[in-house]
């Protein structure tokens, strides 16, 4: 279904229950932040927040995404999966054998409904030019949100960035921050692994110039768009008007007529950048890891002209500590992507599933139909070659004797079937730039986990049985090694071989003597897996746990397998904070993201007077025990 524009969007928000209007005055810095975390974290998501007061002229919407229920209603579908099923047809359709006439002319009428489905460039100015501000355009007349304390600024946090290859015109459109720095001036944070970067050094290499243009708003399929991973040179707004099911309008910007932007949206910041200046310090921002990306140097976006339509809405977002309203974006793109992986490269996938606690590329788990032995590193090597997967830092393979979304069942599946000396393999390759774990920015360590039933060949020859041997208590484990804070054995109880240990590091080598310590004990010969996490973080509390070690993790580096006589295998994975002093690592180590203590009560004082319901206290009290240091953006190496 197609929307006329964001408007018709928020109409049929507010329709279907799913909006809070906030008439009282909130300030873009850091408050609507904060009120946007305390609802998103609500069960399910809370419901989208338009923010009418915002001492701007234009209204800022917040959580558009954040559920099952409005990723849906974006895109226009009663379920996620039917894009996926609908994709699969279609690939099913045009690779079928066509072996008569009649059977190549049923293809027309899909070919066609395919070509109504392609953007169309229209002539003349759209809705998005009714006004045109040439003269001195101030992006600073928007309400761009400062979303966290230790951010370097304010940023555009749901941008469409529209490029063009120089060398062969190809449109790019790409969702990237873009932190302001003054009227007219921000940065333009793609990543080097993004198509608008690539074209970025084309642009460069060319000695010219690169016109930009960013549209907030219009259908909010635009949005989703702009941040799926399609293959470079497939253009976003022919997945747009798939999923639409209408063509995009295209018009020409004004003062970028190379860049062609959707006639509808509700703003467009046209613009350049210039491979010759010199990049910009952006950064700090808080991240969808839930930690804050530390500052880099990224080009410099020179604004020409700002347009909008006669009365837009502002949209935005944050990300921080998970479940955000990025999770749903996130979802939309693994049930929507799950079919083309299936028919291009993974025949034998399933299912797929990427756990809020992985924050995306994390933590992958795949269901395949397996059918022979080593199939399941078959699928490893596929898909960490796939696109945006090459991301993945840990993948986990499961079979039809699984159910993927019961993580408990699934947990005891793969426990059952893990010999953790054969069936877990490390590599590395590209890894997100906001991955902080790796050694290297954007280059780290992989691991795959074969949880699939084991066929004969795949079996170790010295493989041995599990025995049962009764645990015991965490008072067991904290009596004997005193920089042992918490334990969690509760999924030992659930038959799933792992416990969380979180321990206060202090020397070099420390986590991998413990673990040698630990796994030497006899009442430790059922456990297959030990992960580790620093001392601020409750072993108890899995959903945090998790998100920490996936986190902190680099698998290679920081695994400690040990062989032990008469016991299955066991794996320590080191999942705390690295440094210079105990670990060698070089990089600085960002913070978590939790909001201030003014904001906290500023937001608390307004609360009764926002006329939202009842209270909901912040989120990031939970977590202010567990930051590094108050002040701090980053622990230093040195630490
Ligand atoms: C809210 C949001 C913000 C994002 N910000 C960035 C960003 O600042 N830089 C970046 O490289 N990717 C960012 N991404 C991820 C990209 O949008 C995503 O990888 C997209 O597929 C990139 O498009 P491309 O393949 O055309 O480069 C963001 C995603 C979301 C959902």
């Amino acid at each position: 279904m197609a929307f006329r524009n964001q408007q018709s969007f928020i109409d049929l928000l507010e329709k279907e229950g799913e909006l809070l209007r906030i008439s009282s005055y909130v300030n873009p810095h850091l408050e609507i932040a904060e009120i946007t975390d305390r609802i998103s974290k609500e069960p399910g998501g809370g419901k989208a927040i338009l923010f009418e007061n915002t001492g701007y002229e234009f209204p800022v919407l917040m959580n558009a995404y954040g559920s099952e229920r409005r990723i849906c209603l974006a895109l226009g579908v009663s379920r996620l999966d039917d894009v996926a099923a609908e994709i699969e047809g279609l690939f099913k359709l045009l690779s079928s054998p066509k072996e008569g006439i009649l059977d190549k002319l049923k293809l027309l009428p899909k070919l066609s409904q395919f070509a109504s489905w392609m953007p169309r460039v229209k002539s003349g100015r759209g809705e998005c030019q009714e006004v045109v501000i040439t003269d001195n355009p101030d992006i600073g007349k928007l309400p761009v949100i400062t979303c966290w304390p230790k951010d370097g600024g304010p940023f555009v946090t749901l941008p469409v960035i529209h490029t063009k290859d120089p060398n062969n015109n190809i449109r790019n459109v790409g969702m990237y921050r873009m932190q302001v720095f003054g009227p007219a001036l921000t940065g333009m944070h793609w990543h080097k692994h993004k198509v608008s970067a690539k074209h970025f050094s084309e642009y460069k290499k060319l000695g010219k110039r690169m016109p930009v243009a960013v549209a907030l708003g219009g259908d909010p399929v635009y949005a989703y768009s702009a941040t799926a991973p399609l293959p470079e040179n497939v253009d976003e707004y022919m997945l747009a008007g798939f999923l639409r099911k209408k063509k995009v309008d295209l018009v020409k910007c004004i003062t970028q007529p190379e860049i062609e932007v959707p006639a509808d949206a509700d703003f467009i910041i046209e613009g350049y950048v210039d491979p010759s200046d010199e990049l910009i310090w952006e950064g700090p921002f808080g991240d969808h890891t839930g930690y804050y990306s530390l500052p880099d140097w990224y080009p410099r976006f020179h604004i020409t002209a700002i347009t909008h339509r006669r009365n837009p809405v502002y949209p935005a977002t944050i990300v921080g500590i998970p479940p955000q309203e990025d999770a749903w974006l996130g979802k939309a793109t693994e049930r929507i992507f799950l079919a083309p992986i299936k028919m291009t490269m993974v025949p034998e996938i399933l299912d797929m599933d990427m756990p809020v606690e992985g924050v995306f590329h994390n933590l992958v788990i795949t269901k395949i139909r397996k059918e022979y032995a080593g199939q399941a590193q078959k699928v490893m090597n596929a898909m960490w070659g796939a696109g945006q997967m090459m991301f993945n830092k840990i993948l986990v393979v499961s079979d039809e004797g699984s159910s993927i979304t019961d993580y408990r069942s699934l947990a005891q599946y793969i426990s059952a079937n893990l010999d953790v000396a054969s069936d877990i393999s490390f590599s590395q390759g590209p890894m997100d730039v906001l991955d902080h774990s790796c050694s290297k920015l954007g280059f780290g360590g992989k691991m795959s986990i074969d949880g699939t039933r084991k066929m004969e060949e795949e079996i170790r020859d010295n493989a041995v049985t599990p025995s049962d041997t009764p645990m015991p208590g965490a008072d067991f484990f904290t009596s004997r090694f005193p920089e042992i804070s918490t334990v969690n054995l509760s999924l030992l109880a659930d038959r799933i071989s792992c416990m969380i240990v979180s321990v206060r590091k202090q020397r070099p080598g420390h986590i991998r003597e413990l673990h040698q310590a630990l796994a030497a004990l006899p009442e430790m010969a059922q456990v297959k897996v030990v992960l580790f996490v620093e001392h601020t973080v409750d072993a108890g509390d899995l959903t945090v746990a998790l998100w920490r070690f996936c986190n902190n993790l680099d698998p290679k580096r920081d695994n400690i397998l040990v062989q032990r006589n008469n016991a299955v295998a066991c794996l320590g994975l080191d999942g705390t904070m690295k440094t210079r002093e105990f670990d060698g690592f070089q990089r600085d180590w960002p913070n978590i993201i939790v909001a201030d203590d003014d904001t906290i009560r500023s937001v608390d004082d307004k609360w009764e007077g926002l006329g939202i319901g009842r209270f909901i206290a912040s989120p990031s009290l939970k977590f202010k025990d567990q930051m590094y240091g108050q002040e701090a953006v980053a622990e230093t190496p040195g630490r």
